[in-house]
């Protein structure tokens, strides 16, 4: 498959497109600068392609089969650029992607973005944020899958996840997301709505797989 990877040069995208790189599958690096190109294509991208979420990516995305989306406006901007990008920035790929014929999309959410309210104050506005974009994309007719990671660590992967519909809070490092996420790609198209994702006692395709049923 053809994947879109948008937050390519993000922490978990960098984990991903080394995961990618001894797949079967293409990975196309969406990046907001020319200059990020050539470290992603040593890291594992079969191509680099210039494009902001805040704008249309629809040439980005063209002949792609897939598209994952891990970008963040991150904890140095404030609430407007989470609206911007978390949520609108999402909706916009989520909508380009339907336009552009592409059914598969896989979502990095949030551990406790399905109930927004319940999260801890200081995050809610970004656990909103994320939940709209979630049911957008629920809403879209696209086939997808949501993985809603714990709190992100740098700790090295251990490969042994926990998936579940809904887990208790917990912790899990970027590079085993990134596992998780290749998982998924693995599976193709699925009719499974998503889930929360932490560090656990079974292997990532095993979990994974258990976890997801083929499209109908
Ligand atoms: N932190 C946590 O504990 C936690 C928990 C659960 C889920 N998550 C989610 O996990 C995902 C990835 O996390 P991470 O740690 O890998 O994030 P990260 O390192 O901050 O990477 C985010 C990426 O998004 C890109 N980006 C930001 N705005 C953009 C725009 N307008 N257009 C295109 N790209 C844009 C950034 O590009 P540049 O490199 O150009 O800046 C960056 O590469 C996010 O969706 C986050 O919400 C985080």
């Amino acid at each position: 498959m053809h994947v879109l990877i948008a937050g390519a040069n993000g922490q978990i995208g960098q984990h991903l497109l080394k995961a990618m790189a001894d797949s079967k599958h293409e990975a196309r690096a969406l990046i907001r600068d020319a200059e990020q190109g050539a470290k992603l294509q040593s890291l594992g991208a079969t191509e680099t392609v210039v494009g902001d979420l805040e704008q249309d990516c629809s040439e980005a995305m063209r002949g792609c089969d897939a598209v994952v989306f891990t970008a963040g406006s991150g904890p140095h901007t404030g609430p407007d650029k989470t609206i911007d990008v978390d949520q609108n920035g999402a909706i916009r790929l989520i909508d380009t992607a339907w336009k552009m014929g592409i059914r598969h999309f896989i979502m990095v959410s949030s551990m406790r973005a399905e109930e927004p309210e319940n999260g801890p104050e200081k995050l809610r506005h970004y656990l909103h944020a994320k939940h709209k974009a979630d049911e957008h994309l629920r809403a879209s007719g696209l086939s997808y899958t949501i993985v809603r990671p714990g709190k992100l660590t740098n700790e090295p992967g251990t490969g042994k996840v926990s998936v579940g519909e809904k887990l208790e809070f917990g912790e899990i490092p970027r590079e085993d997301v990134a596992r998780a996420l290749l998982a998924v790609i693995n599976e193709g198209p699925t009719g499974c709505d998503g889930f929360d994702l932490i560090s656990g006692d079974s292997p990532v395709a095993e979990a994974v797989s258990m976890f997801v049923r083929p499209a109908s």
